[in-house]
C-alpha cells in the first residue's frame, strides 16, 4: 500500500529564520558559511516550512555609518540575495528596519518616552540599549518562532543566548504550552572560512586588507589575484591539517564547499601536488561561482527595478531610495 508522503511525514513544520547585515557586498565566507545554506534549505523545504531571511540594517549601526552608504548596501545586499538563489515567492525577504514602520511598534516606543501620540516619536532617541546587539537579534529569531536558524561558526553564541532567553521565559510565563520553540544553529561543513591573508581570523567584511576576502562580485582575475597571493605555508604537499596548516586548511575547504564534497577527500586528491595546483583549480570553481551570481544580477536587477521605492527609512537625505 501506498502512504501518501503527508501522512507518513512526523517532522513539524520548520521555521527557518536567518539575517545578514548590509556593510558590505558579501564574501565566500558569508557564502560558504551561511547563505549557501539559505538556498539549500529553501530547496529542501517542506511546503509547509516557513523561511524568513532578514537584512538586519539596525544590527549595522552599532558602527559608525554614513546613511547614504548604508542605504546603497541594503540593496545592493538584497541585489545578492536575490542573485545567489532566494526566492522572494517562496522565502520571506525583508528589511529589519522595515519593522519600525509598524504602528505597534510606534506605539510601543511612544508609551515608552511617554509621547502623547505615535507622531510625536523622537526618533533619535533610539539608543543602544533598545537596540543592544545580541538581545535583538534573540528578539528578530524569537518573534517569528524560529526553530532553525542557518548561520556561521561567530553566531552560536548569539543563538545560544536566544535559547536561554527562550528557555527563561518559557519557565517563567508557563502556559499551556511553551510560547517560543528553543531555535537550533545550522551550520554548514565551511562554517568559518578564514582570512586569505591571517588564516588564525575569519573572512571578513570589516578587515583592511581587502586581499583578504573574495566578494562575491570580484571579477576572475581579481579572484584569482587573491587566491594565488593567499598566505599557504612551505610545507611540500597538500594535508588537511586545520591547526598547523591553517592556510592550505583554508583553501582545501573553500574548494571542497565549492564542489560539494568533503574535505579530506579533496586533500587527499591533492596529496602529492604543490600549492600552485591548488590555487589554480580553486580559482577557476571561485570564477564559475562568480559568473552565476553575475548572471543572475542582472535579473534580479530587472525585478528591483519594479519594487516601488521605499519611502524614509533609513534615509536622512529626504529623498526616496534608488532601487
Ligand atoms: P555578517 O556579514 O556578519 O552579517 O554575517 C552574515 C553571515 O555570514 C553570518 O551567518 C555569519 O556567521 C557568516 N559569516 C561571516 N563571516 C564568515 C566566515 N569568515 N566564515 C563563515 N561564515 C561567516
Ligand atoms: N548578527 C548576525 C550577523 O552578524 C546577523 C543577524 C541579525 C541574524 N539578526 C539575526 C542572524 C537573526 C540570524 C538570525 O551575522
Amino acid at each position: 500500500m501506498i502512504i501518501p508522503r503527508r501522512v507518513c511525514q512526523i517532522r513539524p513544520r520548520r521555521v527557518i529564520l536567518s539575517g545578514i547585515q548590509p556593510t558590505g557586498i558579501p564574501h565566500l565566507g558569508n557564502y560558504l558559511g551561511a547563505l549557501s545554506n539559505w538556498v539549500k534549505l529553501q530547496k529542501s523545504a517542506e511546503p509547509e516550512d516557513k523561511l524568513l531571511f532578514s537584512i538586519v540594517g539596525w544590527h549595522a549601526l552599532t558602527l559608525p555609518q554614513d546613511p547614504a552608504a548604508l542605504l546603497t548596501a541594503r540593496n545592493d545586499m538584497l541585489a545578492v540575495l536575490l542573485a545567489i538563489g532566494i526566492d522572494p515567492n517562496r522565502s520571506i525577504l525583508f528589511h529589519q528596519d522595515h519593522l519600525r514602520r509598524m504602528t505597534t511598534w510606534k506605539s510601543r516606543l511612544a508609551a515608552a518616552r511617554n509621547s502623547a501620540s505615535e507622531d510625536e516619536v523622537d526618533e533619535s532617541l533610539l539608543n543602544a540599549g533598545l537596540f543592544m546587539y545580541p538581545v535583538l537579534q534573540a528578539a528578530d529569531v524569537l518573534v517569528y518562532k524560529a526553530t532553525h536558524v542557518p548561520v556561521g561558526d561567530d553566531q552560536q553564541q548569539h543563538i545560544e543566548l536566544t535559547r536561554d532567553l527562550a528557555d527563561i521565559f518559557n519557565r517563567t510565563f508557563k502556559g499551556t504550552s511553551p510560547l517560543f520553540p528553543l531555535p537550533n544553529y545550522v551550520n554548514t561543513p565551511s562554517k568559518r572560512i578564514l582570512s586569505l591573508k591571517d588564516p588564525t581570523s575569519k573572512m571578513s567584511k570589516s578587515s583592511p586588507d581587502v586581499q583578504s576576502r573574495i566578494l562575491l562580485t570580484d571579477t576572475a582575475t581579481q579572484i584569482q589575484s587573491k587566491i594565488r597571493a593567499a598566505v599557504t605555508d612551505s610545507i611540500q604537499g597538500i594535508t588537511y591539517d586545520p591547526k598547523d596548516r591553517p592556510g592550505t586548511s583554508n583553501l582545501l575547504t573553500i574548494l571542497a564547499a565549492c564542489t560539494d564534497s568533503d574535505v579530506t577527500q579533496v586533500a587527499k586528491t591533492y596529496e602529492s601536488q604543490g600549492h600552485g595546483d591548488l590555487e589554480t583549480r580553486s580559482a577557476y570553481l571561485d570564477e564559475t561561482a562568480r559568473r552565476g551570481a553575475a548572471r543572475a544580477i542582472e535579473h534580479s536587477e530587472e525585478t528591483m527595478g519594479l519594487a516601488p521605492p521605499i519611502r524614509g527609512d533609513m534615509s536622512d537625505s529626504g529623498k526616496p531610495p534608488v532601487h
